[in-house]
């Protein structure tokens, strides 16, 4: 099976899963994530928020509009990189609520297997995970169990790859657009581009 097939087999999966009984009844789309699959470098967010559930694509609301800004600052063409998500369907608070809510530990563990397929075919050399959702998705720890100010920007080597943990777009957005936190990812992000490149 090449590459395209492999994801293909997972998007299939994804559709199917019926794990997260609280989410799946108030979804409209499933999120597989978007990009260049033969990046070096992926960038695994959170969870779809209510645009990302509309249009079925990652980072395209508030969260994205930060994200774009970040990765213009990285100089980093958002085309060229691949971004996916923790979580494959938007948390809600219940229907009707249009409110996004932070995935629980079940539901990140629930999601795991996919991001970890994800992870093996698309193989990218580093891996940023932006906010303590995707941090502790990838390295099995419950997000309640550590603070992500004792990780950023630090280079770990995971399972799969390296990884650079960063803040999420929408802290960024809860902190007043504080350009000195859209920096800091910025050199993390960059950081990243640059262990791609040393061999
Ligand atoms: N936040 C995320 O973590 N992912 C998205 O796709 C959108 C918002």
């Amino acid at each position: 099976m090449d590459k395209k097939e492999s994801l293909l087999k997972i998007w299939a999966d994804i559709c199917t899963c019926d794990k997260c009984k609280k989410i799946i009844p108030h979804i409209n789309n499933r999120v597989f994530g978007e990009g260049n699959v033969s990046s070096p470098i992926v960038i695994v967010g959170e969870a779809p928020g209510d645009e990302e559930d509309q249009a079925a694509k990652p980072f395209v609301g508030t969260a994205g509009k930060i994200l774009n800004e970040i990765l213009d600052r990285a100089r980093i063409k958002r085309h060229r990189i691949m971004i996916i998500n923790a979580l494959k369907c938007r948390p809600t608070k219940g229907l009707d609520n249009k409110d996004n809510r932070t995935p629980n530990w079940g539901e990140i563990q629930n999601c795991q297997p996919f991001l970890r397929r994800q992870l093996e075919i698309l193989q990218p050399k580093v891996i940023v995970p932006m906010g303590k959702v995707a941090v502790g998705a990838l390295f099995n720890k419950n997000p309640s169990s550590f603070a992500l100010k004792d990780f950023e920007g630090m280079a770990q080597k995971g399972t799969m790859a390296w990884c650079v943990p960063t803040y999420h777009p929408a802290y960024v957005a809860h902190r007043g657009n504080d350009p000195k936190l859209i920096e800091k990812i910025a050199k993390h992000i960059t950081k990243a581009k640059e262990m791609t490149r040393a061999e």
